[in-house]
């Protein structure tokens, strides 16, 4: 049976046959004895095989290149060489699959991200992407065991709708390809707008309005799933195609809320750090040297809570000269976040109570009638990384919020629904997962920590 490179590395039973199959990240040695470093991808370390060359005949050996899939039996046994413990001594080598090393993309000196991005489809064999890889899992998996843990139920959203979550009309319209003699509309073109066998729908931007119609039946629920928005925006923080956890909870007020994100913000990053300590010190010395002090700060401090009209003030006072000037009612950009994170507080910050206008409908309205009971978590190198608020309950006041900004209420009559039969207070949030990937890896690009990257004229693979 094979053996992971994990288990091998990390075993105490030594001078036994084990059997290994993975691909080969190189190959070096002389005329004697040849040392095969050999990645499984189930940890950022390599196995050394130590093959004798006078065994196995220049022919297999010239096989055993970078990028070449092998399966090697032989002996565990401690190792002589620096950096390993163990390594295995080879009694019989087998190529499964060879790889050309004048044609592989993939050599031993390294590559830029920037063409790592070109070729998606290798560069999962990279120690970088390996890393960032196992920490998407480990993060996904500690949401779920969360949420479990919690009384939370998983909820599975619909990724076709017929409504604009955020009224902000970022969306992909879905149609059906047309067949062989479409109906045509008056200028003789394919009618897109009857596709969907009839109803005009696009991909959801998030999952929350079905969200809260679980919520109100289970009372703590949450959805992680994609969620797309066609924002022409090509930045390190933003894709076409993202992945969202979105809690959303019966009773929740929006101090509750803020509670549960801090909370569950320091769980996913002291999960990664228990269960990925390898891989987050390789990219800790690779990329980032204030990397795991970073991710430790998280933890052991508080975030700071003040309110839009607070941190609007602070950001008048600055002696910092901004590229854009700061108003009242006016969104920050993200070089004021950034100040508030990185200089002023130098920590991460909750801004709460935004202006009506520049929050989206559902958001529930402050006592001042100016102001809605929204929260955004800001971290710091990213910016927003959750987005949420406390939900508007009252039926007259989210109507009055929808005409106001235009949501058409035909379509939302359910969600409206909600407020005319057993309505209650409730809040809920959404974690972007890859700013959190992000954040948790200290890459820089948002394209590098997720594995097939979508933005606009990306989707190749
Ligand atoms: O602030 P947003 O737009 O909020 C919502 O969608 C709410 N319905 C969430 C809720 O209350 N249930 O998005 C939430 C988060 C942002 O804070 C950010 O982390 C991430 O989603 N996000 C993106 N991540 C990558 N690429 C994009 N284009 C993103 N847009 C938002
Ligand atoms: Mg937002």
């Amino acid at each position: 049976r094979r053996s992971s490179v994990e288990a091998l590395l990390a075993s105490q039973e030594l001078d036994r046959e084990v059997l290994v199959k993975g691909w080969v990240r190189t190959r070096r040695g002389n005329k004697y004895v040849q040392f095969i470093a050999v990645n499984d991808g189930s940890t950022i370390n390599n196995l050394q095989v130590v093959a004798d060359a006078e065994k196995f005949p220049e022919e297999t050996l010239k096989d055993v290149a970078t990028g070449a899939c092998v399966a090697v039996r032989g002996t565990l046994v401690a190792s002589q060489g620096k950096g390993q413990s163990v390594e295995i001594q080879a009694s019989e080598i087998e190529v499964l699959g060879k790889a050309d090393p004048e044609t592989y993309p993939l050599q031993k000196k390294g590559h830029s991200l920037e063409f790592l991005r070109e070729i998606a489809h290798l560069r999962p064999r990279t120690n970088t992407f390996g890393a960032v890889l196992r920490l998407r899992h480990a993060l996904a998996f500690a949401v779920h065991q969360y949420f479990n843990d919690r009384g939370f139920f998983y909820v599975h959203t619909p990724i076709i709708t017929g409504s604009d979550a955020e009224g902000a009309g970022q969306m992909f319209r879905v149609t059906t390809l047309p067949d062989q003699n479409p109906p045509l509309n008056e200028q003789g073109q394919v009618d897109y707008k009857e596709d969907f066998f009839g109803k005009a729908t696009n991909l959801t931007v998030s999952g929350q309005l079905e969200g809260e119609v679980a919520a109100m039946a289970l009372g703590k629920v949450y959805t992680f799933g994609p969620t797309f928005r066609a924002e022409n925006s090509n930045t390190a923080r933003h894709l076409a195609e993202f992945w969202m956890i979105e809690p959303e909870m019966a009773f929740y007020e929006l101090e509750d809320n803020m509670g549960l994100a801090e909370d569950f913000l320091k769980y996913l990053v002291r999960y990664a750090l228990e269960k990925c300590p390898a891989d987050l010190q390789f990219l800790n010395d690779q990329y980032d040297k204030e990397l795991l002090g970073r991710l430790q700060f998280i933890i052991d401090n508080d975030f700071q809570r003040l309110t839009y009209t607070e941190a609007v003030e602070i950001l008048k006072s600055a002696k910092q000269k901004f590229e854009f000037p700061v108003d009242w009612g006016t969104d920050l950009q993200s070089e004021h976040e950034r100040y508030l994170v990185e200089k002023h507080f130098e920590k991460p910050v909750i801004l709460t109570n935004y202006p009506k206008d520049i929050k989206a409908f559902y958001m529930k309205l402050d006592e001042d009638g100016r102001t809605v009971r929204a929260m955004d978590v800001l971290f710091p190198g990213i910016g927003e990384i959750i987005g949420g608020s406390q939900r508007e309950e009252n039926l007259e006041k989210l109507q009055q919020r929808m005409q106001e900004m235009h949501v058409p209420e035909e379509e939302l009559w359910w969600y409206l629904d909600l407020r005319r039969f057993g309505s209650a207070p409730h809040s809920g949030f959404g974690l972007g997962f890859e700013r959190l990937v992000l954040f948790v890896t200290g890459m820089a690009n948002i394209r590098d920590v997720i594995p097939f990257p979508r933005f606009p004229k990306n989707a190749e693979f």
